[in-house]
């Protein structure tokens, strides 16, 4: 991977500290990069970041989300310089600056989901975590011991991202499977779903819930159309199993990756590593990459 990843939204579930894992997988070449599932887009930049296509689709089903990614990769000054405007404003209350991610929560919430508002929101928000109540209000509340990026940090962060991706991404926020649908033989399919709660309860840290069945048949369409796909799902930590395994019949070769020291372990004292699991199809796994 040539140098550090560029970045500029905490976002919770983000791939990038295991995007150079998850890249040893990838074919060094292929046509397009489709993502279903993008969040931050993570494994699209690193992808980009190593030349290895020159087309790639973002999707999320958060629309904010997307449209922020997209006017950060087309038009990264104006971002840049709205965010400026948002974020100098907290400093105006003095110790109260909370309640200005509150009001602008609340006109997030009125409809102002432009990109500069959904940035403030994920910059300030506790864990990077976006969260929506049953009303399908942002309903996440503020880290009160930051400020959320400076405009300094993040121009050269979006701006780099912005010089990796302009011109090749098409934006959308569609359910998932209607992007799987428009996948083509000789595309790279990179799908990150969101982490299944146990008894397959819709997961209210993300928006919309896969469904575990229909994901599975999804993806049997692909290899029947003989696209290739990769796909982290579920995980372990300790002798602690989170989300179902993917059927065998799907024939992928499944591989555990390091995603390092678990967090809510060390917070209890215990020193215990989270292993991600990477499914890659079996076509692909049968191709020398
Ligand atoms: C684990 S996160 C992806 C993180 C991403 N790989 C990154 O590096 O930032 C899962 C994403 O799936 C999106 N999502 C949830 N349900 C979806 C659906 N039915 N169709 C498309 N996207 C969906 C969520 O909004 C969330 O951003």
């Amino acid at each position: 991977m040539r140098g550090k990843l560029p970045h500029f939204v905490p976002y919770q579930g983000s791939k990038r500290l295991l995007a150079p894992q998850i890249l040893g997988f990838m074919p060094r070449m292929f046509r397009r990069l489709v993502e279903p599932f993008a969040g931050s887009a993570a494994i699209s930049v690193a992808v980009a970041q190593e030349r290895r296509t020159e087309q790639f689709v973002i999707n999320d089903i958060n629309a904010p989300l997307v449209m922020m990614l997209k006017e950060a990769i087309e038009h990264p000054q104006r971002l840049i310089d709205d965010y400026m405007v948002i974020w100098q404003q907290q400093f105006e209350l003095g110790e109260e600056h909370a309640q200005h991610f509150f009001d602008i929560r609340d006109r997030f919430n009125q409809g102002d989901t432009s990109p500069a508002v959904m940035l403030y929101l994920l910059a300030r928000c506790v864990k990077g975590a976006i969260r929506y109540g049953r009303n399908g209000k942002f309903n996440q509340s503020p880290d009160k011991r930051r400020h959320g990026i400076s405009p300094e940090n993040l121009a050269p962060n979006v701006r780099a991202i912005a010089e990796l991706l302009h011109g090749k991404a098409t934006f959308m926020s569609l359910d998932y499977h209607e992007v799987l649908d428009m996948a083509q033989p000789g595309d790279l399919v990179y799908m990150d779903p969101p982490y299944q709660g146990v008894s397959n309860v819709r997961d209210h840290r993300y928006i919309a819930g896969v469904d575990f069945d229909e994901f599975v048949r999804h993806i049997e369409k692909l290899d029947r159309r003989h696209i290739d796909y990769i796909i982290s799902y579920d995980g372990e930590c300790g002798t602690r199993e989170y989300g179902q395994r993917l059927p065998s019949h799907l024939k992928c070769r499944k591989v555990m990756l390091n995603a390092g020291l678990s967090t809510q372990a060390t917070l209890l004292g215990q020193r215990m590593t989270t292993f991600e699991a990477l499914y890659i199809s079996h076509l692909l796994g049968e191709k020398k990459v």
